[in-house]
C-alpha cells in the first residue's frame, strides 16, 4: 500500500442523498468567508448516493468536485460503506458532513470516522429522532422545535450536540410550513457549527 502524504488544507467532504440545500449553504458560507484563506479549509467533494441527487449539479455550479457512488449497485451495507469510505479517505478529510444524507451507516464506517463526522436533525435533539419530526413535533403540541448539528454514533440521530437552533411552532403551522422555517435555520446553523469546528480543529501536520 502506498502511504498519501497529509494534505496541508483542512479538507472537508460533504455527503447528501438530495436537494443539498444545506450541502450550498456551506458551500456559500466556505466561498463568502473565504474559509480557504481565514480558516485554510476547503470544501474538497461532495459525494452523493444518489446518481439523480439535484445537489450535484448546484455544487459543480460552484466548482466543487462531485461523485457519485450509488448504493444500488452494492449487494451490502458493508460493501457500500467501504467503497464511499475510501472514496471520502482519499480527500483525508478533517471533517466528514452528512448533509442531507439518507443512508443509515455501519459501525465500521462511523468508528473510522469518530470525531470527524456530523450531522444535522431537523428537532431539537434528543426529541425526535428519525423520520415525519415536524408532524410529530406538532402533534405532541411542542411550542418549540428547531435542528441539532450533532457528532454522529452508531445509534441513529444520537451523539453528542455541537449547536442547535429553535425555531417556534406557530399557530396552524403545518409539517410542510414548519419545515421551511426549520430549514432556514438550517442553513444558518450548520455553516456557524461547521465553522466553529474548523476553527477548534488543529491544521494536520505536514
Ligand atoms: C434537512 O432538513 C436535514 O436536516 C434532514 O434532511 C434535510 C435535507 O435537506 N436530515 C435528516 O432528516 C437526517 N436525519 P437538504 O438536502 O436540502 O440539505
Amino acid at each position: 500500500m502506498t502511504s498519501v502524504a497529509p494534505s496541508p488544507v483542512k479538507n472537508i467532504v460533504i455527503l447528501m442523498s438530495g436537494t443539498g440545500s444545506n450541502m450550498m449553504a456551506i458551500a456559500r458560507a466556505a466561498q463568502r468567508e473565504k474559509w480557504h484563506d481565514t480558516l485554510g479549509a476547503r470544501l474538497a467533494c461532495v459525494i452523493s448516493n444518489r446518481p439523480d441527487a439535484q445537489g450535484l449539479a448546484l455544487a459543480a455550479q460552484l466548482s466543487i468536485a462531485t461523485q457519485v457512488i450509488d448504493h444500488q449497485q452494492f449487494n451490502s451495507r458493508e460493501a457500500f460503506d467501504a467503497a464511499l469510505q475510501t472514496a471520502v479517505d482519499s480527500y483525508q478529510p478533517v471533517l466528514v458532513v452528512l448533509a442531507g444524507f439518507m443512508r443509515i451507516l455501519t459501525p465500521g464506517f462511523v468508528a473510522h470516522y469518530a470525531g470527524r463526522l456530523i450531522n444535522i436533525h431537523p428537532s431539537l435533539l434528543p426529541a425526535f429522532t428519525g423520520l415525519h419530526t415536524h408532524q410529530r413535533a406538532i402533534d405532541a403540541g411542542c411550542e418549540v422545535t428547531g435542528a441539532t448539528v450533532h457528532w454522529v454514533t452508531t445509534e441513529l440521530d444520537h451523539g453528542r450536540i455541537v449547536r442547535q437552533a429553535v425555531v417556534p411552532i406557530l399557530p396552524g403551522d403545518t409539517a410542510d410550513t414548519l419545515a421551511a422555517r426549520v430549514l432556514s435555520q438550517e442553513h444558518l446553523l450548520y455553516p456557524q457549527a461547521v465553522r466553529r469546528l474548523l476553527q477548534q480543529l488543529r491544521k494536520p501536520s505536514s
